[in-house]
């Protein structure tokens, strides 16, 4: 297909009435889908139901003869830390296992460095002026409300293809009141990125104006490939120790994608002095985490190659759904210039560019073809994408019929958005009021 900005004013005007047309019909269908946030789907959950018959009445004691259903073990099981040690790139040592929820953990720090400061802090961050942080963007939007909540300055920085543009963070990085950073250092939310390794090392090894600078190292997808590639990134808590910096990186991970989002395990790992601060922290709220769940896991997963087997599960129930948005992309998109989208090889996105100015509109027409999608700049601090442009599509938890309904009409959406915008550039008289 020929560019739209290509087409003659007749051609985009016949094309513009073509795919209104198919794009009625898609909403006359009248169906009611919602592409919005990156749940597994009930087929996923049901490969672990397994978990939900351990550790089983007689089997509650753990490998150093614990009685699990009773109070303690603040750190978590020594065999569920040694289980997640090499997924988090860490000994088992300076792992801690938490609840259900790694958001809560990094919550959790932010928190207790607001309160208390971290490892190195001159005085808690809520008696600065001003703390700020680097915010890879499009990112997660739920790393975005934390910073919200609490009042932090987020600075938004592009993203390469390779992570995030190294010399924008490295300049931003050297004012103290920038704090830390958030990472999604591998298949990020949305973009799919993976970080290169001379990424990591140059965050490991930045100058930071604040002495107590940390990288949020949320490695929410380590182990969610979505081709027979596994991607390895370098291990930044190594990569950190290497240049002096050992205390620069907090490292989150959780099994809420592995086994059960609302059930699963979340983890910290970090250097010997972080995992104590964090533990004497967490031991003021708690007297332990949830035992029976860690040995839940241990029994059902047992090692990592048990890990691995139950995402390559993962990998067949998705992977087509992911397929599935892309070939509708390609054969309604592809040449047309209203759009580019990532082709993730991991994680639980696809990000959408469309036509400049245009997401919001295609979130619009989408909605009224009974079609929920990720409102346009949740993915952006504050949720103001300044080109108004990105899209977050979440393909895992809809089932494949409904992913491929789904993609015809996102991807007629955004085909229409773009013609309209490329009729108002040409004719400004009739541009649709915003
Ligand atoms: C980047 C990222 N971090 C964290 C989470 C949530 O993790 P958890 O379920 O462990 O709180 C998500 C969920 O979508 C995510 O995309």
């Amino acid at each position: 297909m020929t560019t739209i900005a290509d087409l003659s004013d007749a051609d985009l005007e016949a094309l513009r009435a073509r795919v209104q047309d198919q794009y009625d019909a898609f909403r006359a269908q009248g169906l009611k889908l919602d592409m919005t946030r990156g749940k597994p789907a009930p087929e996923q959950l049901d490969l672990s139901s397994g978990l939900l018959a351990l550790p089983g009445n007689a089997d509650h004691f753990t490998e150093a003869g614990e009685d699990a259903r009773n109070y303690g073990g603040l750190q978590g099981l020594a065999e569920a830390r040694a289980l997640f040690a090499p997924m988090l790139g860490a000994p088992p040592d300076r792992v801690v296992v938490g609840n259900n929820s790694s958001l809560a953990l990094m919550h959790d720090c932010i928190v207790w460095a607001l309160l208390k400061g971290v490892v190195g802090s001159p005085r808690p961050w809520s008696k600065e002026a001003e703390v700020a942080f680097i915010c890879p963007s499009p990112g997660y939007d739920r790393h975005f409300a934390i910073c919200e909540e609490y009042g932090f300055r987020m600075l938004p920085v592009p993203m390469t293809g390779e992570g995030p543009d190294m010399d924008a963070v490295e300049a931003l990085a050297a004012n103290p009141a920038v704090k830390g950073m958030w990472c999604v250092p591998k298949y990020s939310n949305p973009t799919g990125e993976i970080y290169s390794a001379a990424t990591v090392e140059r965050l490991a090894a930045m100058k930071t104006g604040a002495p107590d600078f940390r990288l949020f190292w949320d490695n929410a997808y380590v182990v969610h490939h979505l081709t027979e590639r596994r991607h390895e990134i370098l291990n930044i808590l190594e990569a950190c120790a290497r240049v002096g910096n050992a205390d620069r990186a907090f490292v989150f991970a959780s099994t809420s994608k592995v086994t059960l989002a609302g059930g699963g395990l979340a983890f910290f790992a970090s250097s010997s002095a972080n995992v104590k601060w964090l533990l004497a922290r967490a031991g003021k709220r708690t007297i332990g985490p949830d035992k029976l769940n860690q040995l839940r896991h241990v029994r059902f997963l047992r090692d990592e190659a048990g890990i691995l087997r139950l995402m390559d599960a993962h990998r067949a129930l998705i992977a087509p759904k992911f397929a599935a948005v892309e070939e509708a992309l390609e054969r309604r998109l592809a040449g047309t210039g209203v759009a580019r989208w990532t082709r993730p090889e991991g994680g639980y996105f696809i990000s959408v560019d469309a036509r400049k100015e245009t997401a919001k509109r295609v979130v619009a027409l989408a909605k009224d073809a009974g079609l929920a999608l990720t409102p346009a700049g949740a993915t952006w601090p504050f949720g103001q994408d300044p080109d108004d442009s990105s899209l977050r599509l979440a393909p895992t938890y809809p089932s494949l019929e409904e992913v491929r309904a789904a993609s015809e009409g996102i991807a007629l959406c955004i085909l229409l958005a773009g013609i309209e915008k490329e009729g108002a550039l040409r004719r400004p008289e009739l541009a649709r009021p915003a």
